[in-house]
């Protein structure tokens, strides 16, 4: 009886060790914060050499796309869905229009600001823990560390641009990434 026992609480023991582990994996992705476009644009990424992401992304929609969301048509898209509250401050507008998720306070840095929209970080992953520029400049560290990299942007893109969007139309891969492309020279 005495090692039945034994056995069985050294096996909770060994289970709970191994679900602690696993659960170390996925915090430590889960840790990152977003930084805001400010923080990644701040010293790099705006330079002809590192590829002037700052001004594609600026003159893209994407950087509007919450102040779309404070316009009367919005409101009025957003009225004829059936929500209650104005588009700028309803979850279900603000996912696509921001993160590409809903918006937790509890991973938001103060440098970040929801009015710049679809942004860096959007894409490419929460950016406290790859920002350092020692980790930065070794892709695989970065990718660690949270830096997402689409493969298949196709794919990736769809996640937003997709029915769901009130505003619809038709999505044609290369033709959107011919507007946003912004490659390091
Ligand atoms: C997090 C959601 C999200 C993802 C992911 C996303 N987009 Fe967008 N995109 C938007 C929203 C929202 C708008 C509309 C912004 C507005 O008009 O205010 C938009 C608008 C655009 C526009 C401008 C449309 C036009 O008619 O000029 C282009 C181009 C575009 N996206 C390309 C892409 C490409 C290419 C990808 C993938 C690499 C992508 N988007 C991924 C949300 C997203
Ligand atoms: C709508 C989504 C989207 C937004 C917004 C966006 N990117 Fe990207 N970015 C991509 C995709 C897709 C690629 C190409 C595939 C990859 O490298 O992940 C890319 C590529 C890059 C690359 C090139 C990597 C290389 O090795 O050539 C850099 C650098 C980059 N992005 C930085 C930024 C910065 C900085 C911002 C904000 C100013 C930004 N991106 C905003 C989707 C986005
Ligand atoms: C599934 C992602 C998604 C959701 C959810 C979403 N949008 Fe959008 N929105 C987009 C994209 C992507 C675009 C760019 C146009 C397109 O291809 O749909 C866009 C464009 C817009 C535009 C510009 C219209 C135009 O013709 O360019 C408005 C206004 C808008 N959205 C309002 C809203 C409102 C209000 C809600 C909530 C009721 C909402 N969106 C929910 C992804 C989304």
């Amino acid at each position: 009886m005495k090692t039945k026992i034994t056995i069985a609480s050294l096996l909770v023991i060994v289970f709970a060790a191994y679900s602690f582990s696993f659960a170390d994996v996925a915090h430590k992705a889960a840790t990152g914060k977003y930084v805001g476009a400010v923080t990644c644009v701040g010293a790099c990424h705006k330079s002809d050499s590192q590829g002037k992401q700052l001004d594609i992304w600026q003159n893209s929609k994407h950087s509007q796309a919450y102040k779309t969301l404070q316009t009367p048509e919005a409101d009025k898209i957003a009225k004829d869905k059936g929500y209650t509250t104005p588009a700028a401050e309803t979850p279900q507008c603000l996912k696509c229009h921001v993160l590409g998720k809903d918006i937790d306070p509890a991973e938001l840095e103060d440098t970040f600001k929801k009015e710049d929209g679809v942004q860096c970080e959007t894409c490419h992953g929460a950016g406290s823990e790859y920002k350092k520029l020692a980790i930065m400049k070794d892709k695989e560290k970065a990718k660690e560390n949270g830096l997402l990299v689409h493969d298949d942007g196709a794919a990736f893109c769809t996640t937003c641009h997709n029915s769901e969007s009130p505003s619809f139309k038709g999505f044609n891969y290369d033709e959107m990434w011919a507007k946003i492309v912004h490659k390091k020279p």
